[in-house]
């Protein structure tokens, strides 16, 4: 048995979270009866549904890596009318992005509607290495090299910071290219990482998420991810 948010969640429906928001709105039935409690397992068998929408069990999981170009939201949808990172893919499966890249970072997404996975991938302590590639303003210092190597602290948490190198800089634009690899998933983290060292970001693009890279996706092009793909992203 497995806690009711849980299953919706699993299910692709929505988040853990927003699950729970429902199940306290009195909007989840099991088997016909609202629930009344956070806490309530379901079994496989049991019939779940929302707003009186009987959730459908049998989702054919997919799951795609995206190269997302600039100027597109990581998001299902959008009020102002922007185009997303679902836009992308051809499918009539609700999938959505698992974590978010900014509206300006360009760079590799996974879409999946298996919220299993989904959620394991974005879960804290699931320790997965993103490397960016960031242009920022200015070079830098030694003092900037000393507290990268010790790591960031943020909203008075530390952001570790596994590796970083400089690729380039354009002494004459006063720019310089960063790679830099960290476990963290917050938003805007490497904004914010360079913020604190009092570099602006001018572009970032995510290049490589766990073992998966943008080989041969160039922007705004998609792939499937293999079957041993998803089994490896699993097994992490
Ligand atoms: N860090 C950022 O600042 N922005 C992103 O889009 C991803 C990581």
């Amino acid at each position: 048995m497995e806690r009711l948010q849980k299953v919706i969640a699993s299910l692709g429906y929505t988040s853990r979270r927003k699950a729970e928001e429902l199940i306290k709105k009195q909007k989840v039935m099991v088997n016909g009866q609202i629930v009344q409690e956070l806490g309530t397992k379901v079994e496989p068998s049991d019939i779940i549904s929302i707003d009186g929408k009987v959730l459908n069990k049998e989702i054919k999981y997919e799951y795609y890596v995206l190269n997302k170009p600039r100027r597109v939201i990581s998001s299902v949808s959008d009020k102002e009318g922007r185009r997303t990172v679902c836009d992308f893919v051809d499918t009539k499966e609700r999938i959505y992005p698992v974590g978010r890249l900014d509206y300006d970072t360009t760079g590799l997404i996974i879409l999946t509607n298996d919220g299993k996975l989904a959620n394991h991938l974005m879960h804290p302590s699931f320790e997965v290495e993103k490397t960016y590639i960031a242009k920022i303003k200015g070079q830098l210092t030694s003092e900037d090299i000393f507290k990268l190597k010790q790591g960031i602290i943020i909203d008075n948490r530390l952001t570790k910071i596994k590796r970083f190198k400089i690729k380039h800089k354009n002494l004459e634009k006063d720019t310089s290219l960063i790679e830099l690899t960290i476990i963290e998933g917050r938003n805007h983290i490497v904004k914010r990482i360079f913020n604190e060292l009092h570099h602006d970001v001018i572009k970032l693009s995510r290049i490589s998420y766990g073992f998966l890279t943008l080989d041969g996706l160039k922007s705004g092009e998609v792939r499937p991810l293999t079957i041993k793909e998803v089994k490896k992203l699993y097994n992490l």
